[in-house]
């Protein structure tokens, strides 16, 4: 896709991977929407020249007609960028109501409805991208981050799906599964007792550099097809997990 001019919505666009996709396509050209919570980070973002719309994801009534409410700010949305996302290190068993519901809307749900309203425009017009920012954790089901394993796991998963459900309609989606990026998130966990012990085990791993990541995922979109799986050594995890898949895929070869 050609990305100068395409309007971009890119979620948890205030700090980490999510600014820094915000960046990567404002450099190749797009006009920006990016989303957050209402603060002073977010408000920071509009002296850039981006547009901003305040929402908590995990709020259904702030995600209800989101995308709707960027297009008639900006035009239609060409890309959305799912991006924000949470963790917590603790066990199930200790987690209140309130963080698990959190952490499954603002990683899962969000997400998959925020795909929901931007894609009739999307297909359409035959031209969109959906980019589910994903994690290695959902291959892995790492014991202390139940919700977080869950919902990436089902994000990964999902996007999948729907790049076999958008064939043929100039539509991509693109998953993106990363292991370790230096970013908040991976600070936060090292403050917790649980988070920081396996921090420590996974220290010898050096983690990504957001940017780096960004500039992959503009290129993967300006191609307009595959995933990104980064650092390499996360591909045998998500490929395999695959198989089923693809041997599924040769199966139902033909149906429409
Ligand atoms: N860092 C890693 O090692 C790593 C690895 C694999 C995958 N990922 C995934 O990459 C994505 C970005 O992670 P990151 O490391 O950049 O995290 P981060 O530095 O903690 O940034 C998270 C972003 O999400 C936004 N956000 C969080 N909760 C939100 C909510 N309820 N509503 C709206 N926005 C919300 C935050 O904005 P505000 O706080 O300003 O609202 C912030 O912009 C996540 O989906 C994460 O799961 C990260």
């Amino acid at each position: 896709m050609k990305l100068s001019g395409a309007h971009v919505l890119v979620t948890g666009a205030t700090r980490g991977i999510g600014l820094a996709l915000a960046e990567a396509f404002a450099g190749a050209g797009a006009s920006i929407t990016a989303v957050a919570r209402p603060g002073p980070r977010l408000d920071e973002l509009a002296c850039r020249g981006w547009r901003t719309a305040a929402a908590d994801l995990s709020r259904v009534q702030d995600v209800d007609g989101l995308v709707d409410r960027a297009a008639s700010a900006g035009g239609p949305v060409d890309v959305l960028v799912n991006n924000a996302g949470l963790n917590v290190a603790v066990v199930l068993r200790e987690l209140d109501a309130d963080t698990l519901r959190r952490v499954l809307t603002t990683n899962l749900l969000a997400p998959f409805e925020l795909a929901r309203q931007a894609l009739p425009s999307m297909v359409d017009r035959c031209r969109g991208a959906v980019v589910n920012i994903s994690s290695i954790a959902g291959e892995l089901a790492l014991r202390n981050q139940v919700p977080y394993c869950a919902s990436k796991s089902g994000l990964t998963h999902g996007t999948r799906a729907l790049q076999r459900e958008l064939r043929g309609t100039g539509v991509a989606a693109h998953p993106v599964v990363l292991g370790l990026v230096a970013t908040d998130m991976i600070h936060d966990l090292s403050a917790d007792p649980v988070g920081g012990q396996m921090a420590k085990r996974f220290d010898r791993l050096p983690a990504l550099d957001a940017a780096v990541v960004a500039n992959r995922v503009v290129r993967v979109v300006e191609r307009g097809r595959g995933a990104v799986v980064m650092p390499a050594l996360a591909a045998p995890a998500h490929y395999l997990r695959l198989t089923p898949t693809y041997l599924t895929d040769g199966l139902l070869a033909g149906i429409r």
